[in-house]
């Protein structure tokens, strides 16, 4: 028997996991060593919106830094979109954050002296989007979060909750493959971070990929699986 060849046009099986982690740790050196992560296994396939749930010092921030390629484990490996980051170069992991991922941070991380449209256009230096696109694309993504009447405003000036809709069309104005948020409501009250999780919600049934790192268990059930980490070990969440 012979198998019908291929035609050209025939979309290969199935797209590989956006992040899957392979025996992954990362100690820092000292007497004794921290091992923040043990062999951490995980997958997150595209379109997913993940939650990794854990109380302070259990390791979430340096897993957020590994998955944004911000640091690198010290074992196992750590797969984006299929490709092994584990032998790329500093070059290569740069081009690969600033094309694949974007950031949110508890404490916004904008230039407080430079405008809402500013810090959003100066995500793009990076991201190999053409000159020409960047302003409609930032104009886009500030529509998209309901900022267009801020455009000029400096971020001293904005709510907290504005401040992170900022730092949001600032992530996903790239056209990221992953939006990893860490402790994306630490800093906000109650109004503002129901706010920005339902824009999470929003952007998530556009079709975007999101983890969403927190100690908060509310903040956690938003999303449609929960991976629970302790001690630097990661296990799911059976709703
Ligand atoms: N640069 C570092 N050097 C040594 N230990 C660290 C370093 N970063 C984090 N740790 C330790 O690793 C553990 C996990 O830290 P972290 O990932 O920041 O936890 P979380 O974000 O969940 O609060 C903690 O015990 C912390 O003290
Ligand atoms: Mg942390």
């Amino acid at each position: 028997m012979f198998a019908d060849p291929t035609p050209a046009e025939e979309p290969a099986g199935p797209p590989p996991p956006v992040i899957e982690l392979r025996g992954l740790g990362r100690a820092f050196p000292g007497t004794p060593p921290v091992e923040a992560l043990r062999s951490v296994d995980l997958k997150v396939e595209a379109r997913e919106y993940v939650s990794i749930v854990g109380p302070s010092g259990s390791g979430k921030s340096t897993l957020l830094h590994i998955l944004g390629l911000l640091d690198r484990p010290t074992s196992g490996d750590y797969l984006l979109d299929g490709v092994s980051t584990a032998e790329a170069t500093e070059d290569q992991r740069a081009a690969l954050r600033g094309g694949r991922i974007g950031f949110v941070f508890q404490s916004f991380h904008l230039l407080p002296h430079r405008s809402v449209l500013d810090n959003v256009l100066l995500a793009t230096l990076y991201s190999g989007v053409p000159r020409v696109e960047r302003r409609d694309r930032a104009l886009a993504a500030l529509d998209r979060v309901g900022l267009s009447h801020r455009l000029e405003f400096m971020p001293t000036v904005l709510s907290g909750g504005e401040r992170q809709r900022v730092a949001v069309a600032r992530a996903v104005m790239t056209q990221p493959h992953v939006l990893l948020a860490d402790e994306p409501t630490g800093n906000l009250d109650s109004e503002n971070s129901a706010g920005v999780l339902d824009l999470f919600d929003e952007l998530h049934a556009d079709g975007l990929t999101l983890v969403v790192i927190t100690h908060d268990a509310a903040v956690s059930r938003r999303a449609e699986r929960s991976v629970r980490i302790a001690d630097g070990t990661l296990t799911e969440v059976v709703a």
